[in-house]
């Protein structure tokens, strides 16, 4: 049997003590879509994330991909069948130039973290995948700079350039825009939209930008306290009066 369903969850909740974070949300993420996931600060938006790629299990509730039960997968088996996640808490190496970084990145894919030996075309096969991966991100001509000179807009690029770099399938972005001023904001979102679109990939994008939700969203799905508010496209979305009543202010304020 084909499908367009690329993850699904079923029955998601996941408690820390008393606190419900994320409370039986069931969802469907189909192929080819910019799927964002909003709500408010608290919703269980990043709690959702992390259960969706490992980071945590659930208390309750099954994550499938592509039709197969990862529930019990951790994050780098995920990665492997092609789950990539940006973090809010960034993972690169700070010491470490651009280049370095992602060739990383690249060769944790080729499976030889742990090689002590490696032929030298094959070392040179993963610089020439991260120079193409530095190019993707607009970071071409910042190969020799160490991670941490990078101004913060930069180590957001460098980090999706870390995640591009496993050449995944379905790309989770938890804020990918957090920490940058509004100047900054359309380029990533421009590199967003390319990786996605070029490679037929599939995203999942939590983002409290209005603006950039609403023109680039396929999908959208709404979060509150926990649960699953409303879903829809983005103009369905901004015309629900559910979501208008829950949060309309503090969202929708930048919207008008
Ligand atoms: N590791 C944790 N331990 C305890 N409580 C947590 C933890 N992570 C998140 N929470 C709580 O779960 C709720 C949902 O948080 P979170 O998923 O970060 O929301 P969002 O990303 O939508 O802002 C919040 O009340 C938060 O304080
Ligand atoms: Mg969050």
């Amino acid at each position: 049997m084909t499908t367009d369903i690329i993850l699904e969850a079923k029955n998601l909740t996941k408690t820390f003590g008393g606190l419900m974070a994320v409370d039986d949300v069931s969802i469907t993420i189909k192929k080819k879509i910019m799927h964002a996931i909003i709500g408010p600060n608290g919703a269980g938006k990043t709690t959702l994330f992390n259960l969706l790629s490992g980071v945590m299990p659930p208390t309750n509730g099954e994550v499938f991909y592509k039709g197969e039960n990862i529930t019990n997968l951790p994050p780098y088996k995920r990665a492997h069948l092609g789950i990539g996640r940006s973090y809010q808490i960034t993972n690169i190496f700070p010491n470490l130039t651009v280049l370095e970084n992602i060739r990383l990145a690249t060769q944790a894919r080729g499976g030889d973290n742990f090689k002590l030996f490696r032929k030298a075309d094959d070392f040179q096969s993963y610089i020439d995948q991260a120079r193409e991966v530095i190019k993707a991100v607009d970071l071409a001509g910042k190969e020799a700079f160490l991670a941490q000179n990078l101004p913060h807009g930069e180590k957001r690029k460098l980090e999706l350039g870390i995640m591009l770099a496993c050449d995944p399938e379905l790309l989770l972005f938890d804020e990918p825009t957090a920490g940058m001023s509004s100047e900054q904001v359309p380029e990533l979102i421009d590199i967003i939209n390319r990786i996605v679109q070029q490679h037929e990939r599939t995203a999942i994008l939590v983002e409290h930008r209005m603006d950039v939700v609403m023109s680039i969203s396929d999908v959208i799905t709404v979060m509150n306290q926990g649960r699953i508010l409303a879903e829809g496209t983005p103009s369905e979305i901004a015309s629900n009066s559910q979501v208008q009543t829950a949060y309309l202010g503090d969202l929708y304020g930048e919207l008008a």
